[in-house]
């Protein structure tokens, strides 16, 4: 497949482009910071655009059958989080122009306020006070991607992010805002960025989850 990456030089994006070139598919790495992406492969190609404007995104999204994004955007206390919805809205916009109609991206488990109730103490009364700015903006770029009917969307939720690679472990996952065990808590807090990758990869082969959103993580 041809597949544009967003976020490619991030911790998890890096991985993504990685796995998804072993796999035999061609990547663009839309980025701003070239230098940044450490692979090299024949089947990469890394150009530079704004990921908040569409008219920059329409050119590098012709011909291509999936928009992958692992775009991150820092947490703060002052001001609202707007880079998830206001790049989803230059990107969507940029899709329908090009005629690229499935995306594939990462939030968060908990992103909806309520949902971290039955997390671990120190998750739930210190870590998602501190992330809460993100992960509203997480929701809000949810709730677009939601109404957006004409194209194939789906939002892979993991937990914490550690920086290991891919590994063979089974997948769990569920449709909501954290994979719950039997009594309804979740069933752990942690995920490498490579599984993430690899489950993200292993949706190109799958329409298990479009239009949905997916909370997963590692047995
Ligand atoms: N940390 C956790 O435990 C955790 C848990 C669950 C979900 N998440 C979410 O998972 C996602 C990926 O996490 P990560 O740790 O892999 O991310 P990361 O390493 O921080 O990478 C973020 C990516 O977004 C790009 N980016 C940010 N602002 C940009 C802009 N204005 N223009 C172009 N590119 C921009 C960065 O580009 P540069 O390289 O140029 O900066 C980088 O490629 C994030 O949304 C994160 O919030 C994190």
């Amino acid at each position: 497949m041809k597949i544009a990456v967003l976020g490619a030089t991030g911790q998890t994006g890096q991985y993504l482009v990685s796995q998804a070139l072993q796999q035999g598919h061609t990547v663009t790495a839309i980025v701003r910071n070239p230098g940044k992406l450490t692979v090299q492969h024949e089947n990469l190609k890394v150009v530079e655009a704004d990921i908040f404007s569409a008219d920059s995104l329409k050119t590098h999204y012709i011909g291509h059958d999936v928009i992958m994004s692992c775009l991150g955007f820092p947490t703060s206390f002052f001001s609202p989080v707007t880079g998830y919805t206001l790049s989803m809205k230059a990107t969507i916009s940029a899709m329908r122009e090009a005629r690229v109609n499935r995306i594939i991206t990462m939030t968060a488990w908990y992103t909806e306020p309520n949902s971290g109730q039955q997390s671990p103490f120190l998750i739930r009364w210190l870590l998602l006070p501190m992330i809460r700015s993100v992960l509203n903006n997480m929701l809000e770029m949810e709730q677009f991607l939601q109404e957006t009917e004409d194209i194939n969307w789906t939002v892979v939720r993991p937990p914490g992010l550690r920086n290991q690679p891919a590994s063979a472990q089974e997948f769990l996952t569920h449709e909501g805002y954290y994979v719950p065990n039997s009594i309804d808590h979740p069933v752990n807090t942690a995920v490498g960025r490579g599984d993430v990758a690899r489950f993200m990869i292993s949706l190109l082969s799958s329409n298990a989850w479009v239009k949905k959103g997916v909370a997963m993580t590692t047995k």
